[in-house]
């Protein structure tokens, strides 16, 4: 059900659960004032209590309350990203931030989303943690009516249209010396280097690399439709399903899903979860998609995201 910005507000402040909309996607939103809706998030999305959720605020200011220490360069990667679909993981003082909302961690994510309506709205809410608004497990919703198709027909939503980026933000964490980056998103590495005078290392939480800090979300199945997904370098099968490139010749396929261009990352992050999401309407049983693209920059989200949404 789509409702006003007028309505999310008064929801949100009287301590229910909205779908929200942002630049990467759609977001499930509760106040950081309402521990009970909070845990109505984690109830709704099936999500285990051990995955904790980002806050999101309408201003940097907003975060000094919840700081226990301010990494080197937060304030420049904060000025050069936010609002944008950057994440960054800090240390906060646990007793100004409810456990349930960052899983009993002592840290937690923030994040400035972009569209103007959703910082409008967070200015008359206050904070607002919010996962991606989908069924846990499941690709991420990118249109209001995927919220809908989640959580049913009445589920509150503010609709903001198709995510402008369609890809979640990318996490940074701070680790002893450096930032480094414990979820690829939608901005790339080497996006980070003039900021940082060094592009991030990437730790992929299914290293056994302890030492390293870990993104507890990317422990778990993820982004997966039920339709089964293969991944292949070259496609010439006859009669499948193709996820491809708009570019490129798939003679023998019997339908494409269409990523955009070939030399398009950011078309193709824009697309994929709403393809993902028509394969499981179309009760579409299996699909091959074409993987034959770069491995560096905003392909890299891409591909990561590809091979969780093909392992069951
Ligand atoms: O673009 C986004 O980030 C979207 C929109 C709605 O803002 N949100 C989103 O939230 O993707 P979610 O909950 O689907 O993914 C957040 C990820 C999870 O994998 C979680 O484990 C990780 O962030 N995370 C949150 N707080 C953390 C913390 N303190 N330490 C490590 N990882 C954390
Ligand atoms: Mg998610």
């Amino acid at each position: 059900m789509k409702i006003t910005l007028d309505q999310a507000v008064s929801l949100l402040n009287g301590g229910l659960v909205v779908g929200i909309p942002t630049e990467t996607v759609y977001g499930l939103a509760a106040s950081i004032n309402f521990p009970e809706a909070i845990g109505e998030i984690f109830r709704l999305k099936g999500r285990p209590s051990n995955n904790p959720l980002i806050v999101h605020v309408a201003t940097v200011d907003e975060i000094a309350f919840y700081a226990k220490k301010i990494p080197p360069n937060f304030k420049e990667l904060a000025s050069a990203f936010w609002p944008g679909p950057m994440t960054l993981i800090i240390p906060i003082i646990e007793d100004n931030l409810p456990s349930i909302a960052r899983a009993g961690l002592p840290t937690a994510g923030f994040r400035i989303p972009k569209p103007a309506i959703t910082r409008e709205l967070l200015k008359r809410t206050g904070p607002l943690v919010m996962p991606s608004a989908n069924i846990s497990g499941s690709p991420s919703a990118t249109t209001a009516e995927h919220v809908e198709d989640d959580f049913g027909s009445g589920f509150s939503v503010l609709d903001g249209g198709q995510c402008d980026q369609g890809m979640e933000s990318t996490i940074l964490c701070w680790n002893h010396s450096a930032w480094s980056i414990i979820r690829l998103g939608a901005l790339a590495p080497e996006d980070f280097l003039p900021t940082l005078g060094y592009t991030p290392k990437i730790n992929d939480a299914t290293e056994e690399n302890q030492s390293m800090p870990l993104c507890p979300g990317q422990l778990y199945r993820h982004y997966s439709p039920i339709a089964k997904l293969h991944l292949l370098q070259n496609i010439t099968l006859h009669d499948a399903v193709i996820i491809g490139f708009s570019d490129r010749i798939y003679p023998n396929a019997s339908r494409v899903f269409l990523l955009g261009n070939s030399n398009d990352p950011a078309a193709a992050a824009h697309e994929l979860y709403a393809i993902l999401r028509t394969l499981d309407d179309e009760h579409i049983e299996q699909a091959f998609v074409d993987m034959n693209f770069p491995n560096h920059g905003l392909w890299l989200t891409l591909r990561e995201r590809l091979l969780k949404a093909s392992t069951a």
